[in-house]
């Protein structure tokens, strides 16, 4: 085999800097030997992703497909479906995972990470690896599944190629630093710069996350009656956009922070407001950065630490001084940038400071609530509002707000988020169990409009609920409609506040358990979406109940057997 010493023609460059570089290669070729006419042996690298909504398996593909390209023997596997035994014979492991819950590993790797952990698990003399760790610092337990891998591979004997590199929500830069690392660690310099610029040539075609489609919205109403609760149901545009996507994923959406905050910001502020840097280093005003790419909303700890700094109050010093898990969380909940900028005033030179101790706004997630065979060229979601009172102000979530108040005449960015582990079964005829409450039916909606649309065979059985069935029963008339016209096989309603006690969806199924039971033993998939940090954790439970009960096993077993059902992907989760 001959390296590559040509650039490919459809690489991003100038005709001078395509000059310079082939001239580079050339050189650099001609110093290493000139043409190497036998063939390099290939590295063998694998790949490992553990991933809950698709941005370490999309991240893990693109590190496979750049390596296929280079002198590499690369496999790529998902580590809810890898064997353990297999890790000893490995050469090279690069892991990259996300952490979920609290803390915890995507759902499909529960079961590789707790024999990874375990007494059992081998030792790994011989193999070299290297963990990008995909996480978000708001959370206590940032990366930690990452973290866990990374310090535990070594306790086993393996050797750190790269030191693990944690990624805070954007995972584009510290993508780009750690695959270009481990890629000179691992293979000839001259194939990793060959590939490195290859793979850039496929960049930036069509809309992204980095260059989201501005989309028109087709319509956004109110689904609740009158009361507290507000979800809106939005239309939006993907006319020309190119973007396409499957049911199971999800939407990003782009929001703008509320003037009137901004502005009060802007008003409280120690200095002059001048230009401060952009998203893309170019200069903005002030006012303008603060509205669309800094977050001024919830706090967190790294943000009131480099606040702290420049404030001299005695109460952050002490907040800083201790560091009190519990302290912290009691401080942040409820606050954002405001009472930061008003109650503990900070001594900021000038704009440029200020902005650099604050994040960049991120896009927001939506599960997609349509079916491209039921809407094509559109794309539904079903967003809850979030609105409190804290602290002696009305507050509102920076994007729930923005779509539901002030989204009029607007065009907002948008992207497809891709989320295999998120999917109806291939096999229409396979039965599937739906549970999602609140705005948890966005995507079993979206799964309904396509078993209809494919006339999949398969049953179909719905657990939704919410606080009042009169106020509160999402897309009730659809539903309906479906459960009349047979496409709804069961359908399961609990209103939570209907009667004195709580009734929760869990309920329904702990008294479904029999039938629940018998549609899992006919190979039905079984799905979940909503609240995270109770609601999921219950139903949970109740799935383990289940199978203690109508299965007949003990509890460990009918630990064992849930962990299957999630590595089979029968048991999937979309929580949030
Ligand atoms: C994969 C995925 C899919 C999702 N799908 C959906 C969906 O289909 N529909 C949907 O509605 N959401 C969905 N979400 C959640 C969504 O992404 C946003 O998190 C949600 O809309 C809130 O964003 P926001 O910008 O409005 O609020 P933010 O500005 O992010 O504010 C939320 C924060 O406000 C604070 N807060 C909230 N309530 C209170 C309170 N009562 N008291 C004090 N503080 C409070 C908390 O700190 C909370 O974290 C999904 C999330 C993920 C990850
Ligand atoms: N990241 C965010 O900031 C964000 C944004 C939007 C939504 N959320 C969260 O996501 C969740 C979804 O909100 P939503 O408005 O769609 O609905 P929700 O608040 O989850 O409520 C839906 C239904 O679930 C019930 N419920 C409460 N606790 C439960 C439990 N342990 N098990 C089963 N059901 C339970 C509720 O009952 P009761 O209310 O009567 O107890 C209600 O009937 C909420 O928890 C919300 O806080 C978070
Ligand atoms: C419900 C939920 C819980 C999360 N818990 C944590 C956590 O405990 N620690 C952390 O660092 N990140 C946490 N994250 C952030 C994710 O790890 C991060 O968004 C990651 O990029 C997701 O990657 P994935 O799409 O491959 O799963 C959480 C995200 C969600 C939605």
């Amino acid at each position: 085999m001959v390296l590559p010493i040509q650039l490919p023609d459809d690489a991003p460059f100038t005709p001078e800097q395509r000059a310079w570089l082939n001239d580079f290669l050339s050189k650099a070729l001609a110093q290493a030997g000139g043409p190497v006419a036998v063939a390099a042996p290939r590295v063998p690298v694998t790949v490992l992703f553990g991933s809950q909504t698709g941005t370490a398996e999309g991240l893990a593909k693109k590190l496979f497909k750049t390596l296929k390209k280079g002198n590499f023997e690369p496999q790529l596997h998902d580590l809810g479906q890898y064997e353990i035994s297999s890790l000893p014979a490995e050469k090279n492991l690069l892991i990259i995972t996300s952490t979920y819950g609290d803390g915890e590993p995507p759902d499909s790797v529960a079961g590789f990470h707790s024999l990874l952990m375990g007494a059992t698990a081998p030792k790994l003399e011989g193999v070299s690896y290297s963990v990008l760790a995909l996480g978000d610092s708001s959370y206590p337990d940032f990366c930690k599944c990452g973290v866990e891998f990374d310090s535990r591979l070594a306790e086993l004997g393996a050797i750190r190629l790269y030191d693990r590199v944690d990624v805070d929500v954007d995972p584009d830069e510290p993508y780009a630093r750690w695959s270009s690392a481990v890629l000179a660690k691992l293979g000839p310099a001259l194939a990793a710069a060959a590939i490195t610029v290859d793979e850039d040539a496929d960049e930036e075609q069509g809309f992204s996350k980095s260059r989201p489609f501005p989309s028109a919205i087709l319509d956004n109403h109110n689904l609740n009656g009158p009361g507290d609760k507000q979800t809106h149901h939005i239309a939006l545009s993907l006319d020309g956009s190119g973007l396409e996507y499957e049911v199971g994923d999800a939407l990003g959406v782009y929001p703008i922070n509320p003037a009137n905050v901004v502005d009060e910001i802007l008003a409280n502020l120690p200095f002059k407001p001048s230009d401060v840097p952009g998203p893309d280093g170019e200069d903005m005003p002030l006012r303008e950065a603060l509205l669309g790419y800094y977050d001024i909303g919830t706090l967190n700890k790294t943000l009131v630490q480099k606040w702290q700094a420049r404030s001299g109050s005695p109460f952050l010093r002490s907040l800083v001084a201790a560091d009190d898990k519990k302290a912290w969380d009691d401080f942040c909940w409820g606050r954002d940038l405001i009472d930061l900028v008003i109650d503990y005033p900070a001594d900021f030179g000038d704009a440029e400071e200020f902005v650099s101790v604050l994040k960049k706004l991120q896009p927001r997630l939506y599960s997609i609530a349509s079916s491209p065979r039921a809407h094509p060229g559109e794309v539904h979601l079903c967003v809850g509002i979030v609105r409190y009172h804290t602290y002696g102000r009305q507050r509102g979530g920076v994007c729930s707000t923005f779509l539901a108040d002030r989204s009029q005449g607007l065009q907002p960015g948008v992207y497809v988020h891709t989320n295999p582990a998120f999917r109806l079964p291939t096999d229409g005829n396979v039965p599937v169990i739906m549970v999602g409450p609140g705005t948890g039916i966005a995507p079993f909606r979206a799964f309904l409009e396509d078993r209809k649309a494919t006339a999949a065979k398969g049953g179909n059985w719905l657990f939704f609920g919410n606080p009042h069935q009169a106020t509160d029963y999402l897309y009730q008339n659809e539903i309906e409609a479906y459960h009349s016209d047979g496409i709804l096989t069961r359908l399961d309603l609990a209103w939570s506040r209907d009667q004195k006690e709580k009734l929760y969806v869990q309920h329904l199924m702990l008294q479904q358990g029999a039938e629940l039971w018998s549609w899992l033993q006919q190979g039905a998939a079984f799905y979940v979406c909503g609240d995270a940090s109770r609601m999921a954790k219950d139903v949970d439970k109740a799935l383990h109940q289940v199978a203690e009960t109508h299965g007949s096993m003990t509890a460990d077993e009918a630990v064992a057997y849930v962990n299957q059902l999630k590595k089979d992907k029968r048991y999937l989760r979309d929580v949030y």
